[in-house]
């Protein structure tokens, strides 16, 4: 049983599974974010256990609905205040004995260990008697397997309710594949830095490094891992030869088609992926500006821009109020990569299915068209604005560029790689499609009149 165990630093490591319970708890009851959780906790983790237990939170939030379901029938009284953290415990349990590959033995001890490591030894007993029910429960229904379509939608497919009932209006031919790929445990993509390498080049040497992959996307040149791999083991990471970005992620840069002297605004920047690119494909560019609201989150735009050897203006600035950082420069060409639901981006962010709730919809599309509408006084007469988000939302997407259009008789929508896609305005990317996040990009030309 591992409660406690001491490092040569002499620092307290604390057990995975109390650790685990601790990091779905502030998620779920407190609504703090998984990025933001995990790594506090992963922080009093052993560097052994980081891994099991980034696996076991990630889990737990997929699979929570159902998760629930399973603990509520053998449980009499559910888990209130104080005793909170005990009821995401037995869902760190139950998902363990489900979903991974440890015996279910071992499963059921460290889970109970874990008691002692949250300083209530009397939670104990009780956690013992729930697994080992939940054991029994799991031989009968070997031996009697019942229909899960009896079970509300919710469980059945481990999303909200509005959710689905969201996802089902919008797409319903494909609502149960979306559900499904939210799912799945999302690949690992590549951005490779053509400043340093071709693309075939790089892949020669992660062939020599012998990382396998699956697929390179013939758009955007992005590379798929066959397995997630830790970054150091990428060739050249260190030095900006390859960045992390999904594949959807990394169309921005080539449809905003920077072009040589270009004023380039890269609105809501943060971390930078986006800028990064955009400056690796197109050195040439007169100038960078990259703003982002939140001043902590452009240390990491810093960061990767330090990194790939990059230059670019950045601003710590709200995009809804351009008085207040605004030079009086007009811009060529701007990415909008707006903030938005991330409803196509749950497979990597499976708390954004808790986190976000209706309610929130209404006040990001107005959000947004604050946005927008600043964003689009600062583009030249004849320049393009690409308009982004990792959101699968029509109320996001495609009807907030149809609404901007009709009230601005300056804005002309331009065709993404010449094609129509799907008869909507602009490009939905569905999360799953060639194994890459939902993503949305509408491109705008303004007129000049
Ligand atoms: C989708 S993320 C941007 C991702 C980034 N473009 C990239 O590729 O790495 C949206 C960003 O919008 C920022 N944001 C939210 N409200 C904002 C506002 N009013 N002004 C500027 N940025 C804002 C958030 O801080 C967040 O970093």
């Amino acid at each position: 049983m591992t409660t406690v165990t001491f490092q040569n630093n002499n620092q307290k490591q604390m057990n995975v599974r109390a650790l685990a319970a601790k990091c779905c708890y502030s998620v779920i009851d407190q609504g703090r974010s998984l990025g933001d959780e995990l790594p506090k906790q992963q922080d009093k983790a052993s560097t052994k256990d980081k891994g099991l237990l980034q696996e076991i939170c990630y889990g737990v939030l997929r699979f929570l609905p159902e998760l629930e379901h399973d603990v509520r029938s053998l449980i009499q009284k559910p888990l209130t205040g104080k005793q909170r953290v005990f009821h995401f415990l037995l869902l760190v349990g139950v998902y363990q004995i489900k979903y991974m590959r440890i015996p279910d033995h071992a499963a059921v001890s460290e889970t109970v260990g874990a008691t002692g490591a949250l300083k209530n030894s009397h939670m104990k007993a009780l956690i013992n008697g729930v697994l080992r029910n939940f054991l029994r429960a799991k031989e009968n229904a070997i031996k009697n397997p019942k229909p899960t379509s009896d079970l509300p939608l919710s469980i059945q497919y481990n999303h909200p309710s509005w959710f689905i009932k969201e996802i089902q209006q919008s797409y319903p031919e494909q609502w149960q594949q979306i559900l499904n790929e939210n799912q799945l445990k999302p690949p690992m993509w590549l951005r490779v830095n053509q400043q340093h390498h071709s693309v075939n080049d790089y892949k020669k040497l992660l062939d020599t490094a012998q990382i396998p992959i699956s697929s390179v996307d013939p758009l955007s040149q992005a590379i798929e891992l066959t397995h997630p791999t830790d970054v150091l083991n990428l060739p050249g990471f260190e030095q900006g030869w390859v960045s992390i970005q999904d594949g959807a992620a990394q169309q921005a840069a080539r449809l905003l088609n920077c072009q040589k002297n270009d004023v380039v605004l890269d609105c809501c920047a943060a971390p930078g992926g986006k800028t990064c690119h955009i400056l690796e494909l197109t050195p040439n560019i007169k100038s960078m500006t990259a703003i982002d609201i939140e001043a902590k989150r452009l240390e990491r735009v810093e960061e990767n821009l330090k990194r790939l050897g990059l230059r670019a203006t950045v601003i710590a600035a709200d995009a809804t109020n351009a008085k207040t950082w605004w030079q009086g420069q007009y811009f060529d060409r701007i990415l909008l990569d707006i903030p938005c639901s991330g409803t196509g981006v749950i497979r990597r962010h499976p708390d954004i299915k808790w986190l976000r709730k209706a309610i929130d919809i209404d006040a990001l599309i107005i959000l947004q068209q604050q946005i927008i509408k600043e964003m689009w006084s600062l583009l030249k007469p004849g320049g393009t604005l690409l308009y982004a988000t990792c959101s699968i939302l029509p109320q996001e997407n495609s009807e907030q560029i149809a609404h901007f259009i009709e009230h601005n008789s300056d804005a002309q929508l331009l065709p993404i790689d010449n094609v129509k896609h799907d008869n909507t305005i602009g490009w939905q990317l569905l999360p799953g499609k060639n194994n890459m996040d939902g993503f949305y990009y509408a491109k705008l030309l303004k007129i000049e009149t």
